[in-house]
């Protein structure tokens, strides 16, 4: 055993080098400005796809070598999909399928399709609020919807954080409406619009959204929305049953890669149980980055596990323009570090607001100007990060 353990000094001397010059790098990605940080996000998820090409390529030789060994070889198709880490066993229900106005809608619905077409040119908001309302005249005020042909399963609140993005609003809504109500889940769009000069915070925007939303009716749950981000495939459910979960999997500027495996950014969804219970998103990350990371960590201290829909469903493009004009948040991993420590503190418990509500045909506005004084965080000391301090949820 021992012998195992005695190094030779000069390697150890070449590991400590190598350990400063990883965190060196480390260093330079995370505080360097946001084009080099996605720049080199961009190099790093390119070296993986080729890796995994390369892996299923080999897989796929493996493959016809094992056939050919007990087959002609005639009946083999590649059609096969190594990619994909889970098998498709969910069946949707056929075509001529009736359900009745007194059941539950069923979650598989031959209405939904698979793959959609996603056509990011831009279009009027009133085009869209016209032609949607063609489709379906009982499309309610506030982009309310519920299906007629069987019980909803799920109410479903989804909000959308905002600020400058009037040309993307409009692309959103024309593929999300008729996807939801493919879906047959009950429906309403908050669209939370960030007004004054602080940099832009996403996380507060969507506990201004919760709170506000939660006056309209008791929803199930949230779907935490970006703007620029378009489903690609209807049999992406947005209904509660498997939450929390995080539905953009795959996003097109990634190359439809994960970045990492604690990534909760894009699309996400909690319960309104789960989302009291880990005092909703933290207040204090202003500016772009990090607030989906400190939710994860909030959910993960809460115990809960996040599931992600299988293979090809959790499929996005992202309208071209991300981060346009928004700073970087710098001090996302000091923050970060003390995750635990603040969860109690900042969140849903400690913000403070004077919102301006308005109903669109398509959504409910809420216009909200956000300062640093509205979520005061009380005292806290950093160091004890073993302290289990109660959560605001549970306790009140
Ligand atoms: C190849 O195998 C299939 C069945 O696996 C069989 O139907 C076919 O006749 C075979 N072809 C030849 C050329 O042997
Ligand atoms: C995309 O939307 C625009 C604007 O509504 C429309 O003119 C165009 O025909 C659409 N393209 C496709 C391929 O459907
Ligand atoms: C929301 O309402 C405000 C006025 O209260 C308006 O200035 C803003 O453009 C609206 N935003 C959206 C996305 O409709």
């Amino acid at each position: 055993m021992r012998a195992h353990l005695r190094l030779p000094r000069r390697s150890f001397l070449g590991l400590l080098f190598l350990f400063s010059l990883s965190t060196s790098a480390l260093y330079f990605i995370y505080s360097a400005p946001g084009i080099v940080n996605e720049y080199l996000f961009m190099v790093q998820a390119r070296g993986i796809q080729i890796r995994e090409n390369v892996r299923s390529i080999g897989a796929q030789v493996l493959e016809q070598v094992v056939r050919g060994a007990y087959s002609n070889g005639t009946d083999y198709s590649y059609d096969f999909d190594i990619s994909e880490p889970y098998p498709q066993t969910t069946t949707y229900l056929p075509e001529g399928f009736t359900y009745l106005p007194n059941q539950r809608c069923p979650e598989r619905l031959p209405s939904m399709k698979g793959r959609v077409d996603v056509n990011m040119s831009e279009i009027a908001l009133e085009e869209v609020e016209r032609s949607l309302l063609e489709g379906d005249p009982s499309l309610g005020t506030g982009g309310h919807w519920k299906p007629k042909d069987c019980i909803p399963r799920w109410k479903v609140a989804i909000l959308v954080p905002f600020r400058n993005r009037h040309e993307h609003l409009p692309i959103l809504l024309r593929h999300l409406v008729p996807i939801l109500q493919r879906q047959r889940i009950q429906f309403g769009f908050y669209v939370i619009e960030q007004a004054g000069n602080e940099p832009f915070n996403r996380a507060m925007l969507f506990n201004v959204g919760f709170k506000e939303a939660m006056k309209d009716l008791d929803w199930d749950c949230m779907v935490f929305h970006d703007v620029d981000h378009i489903l690609e495939n209807d049999r992406n459910y947005y209904g509660c049953k498997d939450m929390p979960r995080h539905f953009a999997v795959k996003l097109n500027k990634y190359y439809y890669m994960l970045p990492y495996d604690e990534f909760f950014g894009g699309v996400s969804g909690l319960t309104v149980e789960q989302f009291q219970k880990i005092n909703g998103f933290p207040n204090a990350f202003w500016g772009w980055g990090g607030e989906d990371d400190d939710l994860w960590n909030r959910v993960k201290f809460a115990g809960y596990e996040v599931s992600r829909p299988p293979a090809d469903l959790g499929r996005y493009m992202s309208i071209p323009h991300h981060h346009r004009g928004e700073a970087q948040f710098l001090g996302r991993y000091t923050l970060l570090r003390q995750s635990k420590e603040r969860q109690g503190l900042d969140g849903l418990n400690n913000l403070r607001y004077s919102p301006q509500v308005s109903r669109r045909q398509l959504y409910t506005n809420i216009t909200v100007t956000l300062s640093r004084d509205l979520a005061p965080v009380a005292e806290y000391r950093p160091e004890t990060s073993d302290s289990h301090l109660p959560l605001s949820g549970s306790t009140s």
